[in-house]
């Protein structure tokens, strides 16, 4: 027979991520409904016009953008067993949501085209995330708004020393997530300014080094380069 044949390789990464996606869900669903629904509420209710969620995952956010407000929402994910999971949950919400394969370092729209651009527990992830900020900068209208809830690095230097100690082994089995990453100062270094940043500890999360969580509402600090 002739013709392209499937690339397994591209075949076995894709039949993983569905299974990686399908353990994310059902390991975090529960848990982040208790925790972080309500935040994740109260911060996406800020989102209006053009929103891109970097990073998106299975559509976390998806329930908490106020359709009324929202206008277009893209959800950008390299991973396609998330995006699989996402489709299927903007399908049975309601919610209509682009969904496209792509990278926070490098973003796939022209300059100035979001009005808001959401990061929830992905600049933890993300390869490179002063670039990917950066991105998010150069989508962003004037006037719009960086939305973020991510677990950061501690203040408390003990802790911060075990986030340190524990990253390597952490990422290797969180799928790249870093515990001791310093976002908001990373938020700040790419040219945003906070509206509001509220640093909180959230006791009923059982690992303590995923702690604390940064939720912040940034705009384009149009005096930096
Ligand atoms: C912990 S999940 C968070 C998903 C979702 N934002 C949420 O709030 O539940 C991290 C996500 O970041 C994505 N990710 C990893 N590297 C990325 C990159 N370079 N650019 C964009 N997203 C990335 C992963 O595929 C995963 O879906």
């Amino acid at each position: 027979m002739t013709g392209p044949r499937p690339a397994p390789r591209l075949l076995r990464s894709s039949r993983l991520s569905g299974l990686i996606a399908a353990a994310y869900d059902l390991g975090t669903g529960g848990m982040e409904r208790r925790l972080f629904g309500e935040r994740r509420r109260r911060l996406l209710g800020v989102a209006r016009g053009e929103v891109l969620d970097v990073g998106g995952g299975t559509g976390a956010n998806l329930p908490h953008l106020a359709p009324g407000q929202v206008a277009r929402l893209v959800l950008l994910d390299p991973s396609p067993g998330m995006l699989a999971r996402a489709r299927r949950r903007a399908r049975e919400l309601g919610v209509e949501a682009q969904l496209v394969r792509g990278r926070a370092e490098w973003l796939p729209f022209p300059d100035r085209s979001f009005d808001a651009v959401v990061f929830t527990l992905s600049l933890c992830t993300i390869g490179d995330p002063a670039t990917a900020l950066g991105e998010a900068r150069r989508v962003l209208r004037q006037g719009g708004r960086l939305l973020v809830l991510e677990h950061v690095r501690a203040a408390d230097p003990r802790l911060a020393g075990w986030q340190d100690r524990l990253t390597p082994l952490w990422r290797r089995i969180g799928g790249g997530c870093h515990l001791n990453r310093d976002t908001r100062a990373a938020v700040e270094a790419a040219g945003f300014r906070f509206e509001s940043a509220d640093e909180f500890l959230e006791e009923r999360i059982p690992i303590p080094v995923l702690r604390p969580h940064l939720v912040g509402v940034a705009h384009r600090d149009d005096r930096s380069p």
